[in-house]
């Protein structure tokens, strides 16, 4: 039995594609705390959680045997792993792609010709379910870092990395082949942590916040008034408003409309609501939508 505080801990990506998301994720949820870019570890001053800054690598793994009972880590690591962690909420950002990649000028010009050759990866165990299910017999070099060099040292023929915006393929003179897995972040929960009543109303607790922040992202408050006639044409350009808050307003015949659209949908149909109408349109962010 682990020693414990009362207090979660919750592991995030030290320094890489997914630290600031999640740091950001952590504080729309209201938390406080102080993490500097070297800082390991931050105790939130207004919940019980410490903040764990790891290698992103070590993330399943320390979930799965409880060093820390969460953990924010893209589905990539996880699949890797084969941790036996449960998917709490998928976080929406961090999307990249697992891919083959191959050096600009390679004469591998599509799956079929990777037989007999050489990728080298930090995802030997993805790439070879991949490889066995396209059944392409090549050759998988694991390496732990710095795997886009490999083709120039010889070491490899193609490379199966992550891809993001694509400049580090671009950078290192490499182009995309083919797409072994999709992924994005996660929020990963240990077995024994969900287990444990006292931790599960704390992991409850934290989720009920990240996900009202989840729902809220790309949503907007929108206000304005209106002809009370106007209002089932209003409700026909913006699929959103189907059940607004209507008030009447002193002016004779006007009505003030309050509803939660989503953000693309208002743009593209603003111009539409004036011509309807409406006036004195007031758009507002949200922080969160509790359900
Ligand atoms: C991944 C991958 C590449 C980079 C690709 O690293 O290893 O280095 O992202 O992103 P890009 O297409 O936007 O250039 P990650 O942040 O997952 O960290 P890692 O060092 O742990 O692999
Ligand atoms: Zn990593």
């Amino acid at each position: 039995m682990r020693r414990t505080n009362g207090r979660l801990k919750i592991a995030i990506q030290k320094s890489g594609r997914l630290t600031d998301d999640a740091l950001g994720l952590l504080r729309g949820c209201g938390l406080e705390f102080d993490i500097g870019r070297n800082s390991l570890h931050a105790p939130c001053g207004n919940f019980p959680l410490d903040i764990l800054a790891l290698r992103d690598d070590d993330i399943p793994e320390y979930v799965m045997d409880g060093v820390a009972e969460l953990g924010i880590v893209g589905r990539n690591i996880v699949v890797e792993k084969g941790a036996t962690v449960e998917t709490l909420a998928e976080l929406g950002f961090g999307a990249c792609r697992l891919m083959i990649c191959v050096p600009v000028r390679s004469n591998i010009r599509a799956a079929g010709d990777l037989a007999g050759r050489r990728i080298a990866t930090t995802y030997p165990t993805i790439l070879a379910d991949y490889l066995r299910r396209e059944k392409i017999d090549c050759e998988i070099v694991p390496l732990s870092g710095a795997v886009e060099l490999a083709p120039m040292l010889d070491v490899a023929d193609a490379i199966c990395d992550l891809v993001s915006t694509g400049s580090t393929a671009r950078i290192n003179g490499l182009r995309p082949l083919e797409t072994v897995l999709d992924s994005s972040a996660v929020l990963v929960a240990g077995p024994a942590a969900m287990a444990e009543p006292r931790k599960r109303k704390l992991i409850d607790r934290l989720l009920i916040r990240i996900q009202a922040g989840l729902i809220a992202r790309g949503k907007r408050y929108v206000m304005l008034n209106a002809p009370a006639t106007a209002v089932p044409q209003l409700q026909r350009i913006v699929p959103g408003l189907a059940s607004p808050t209507i008030v009447p307003l002193a002016d004779d015949g006007m009505v003030a409309l309050h509803s939660v659209v989503p953000q693309d949908v208002f743009w593209d149909t603003m111009e539409q609501l004036r011509d309807a109408g409406a006036r004195d349109i007031i758009v507002m962010p949200i922080g969160a939508i509790i359900r």
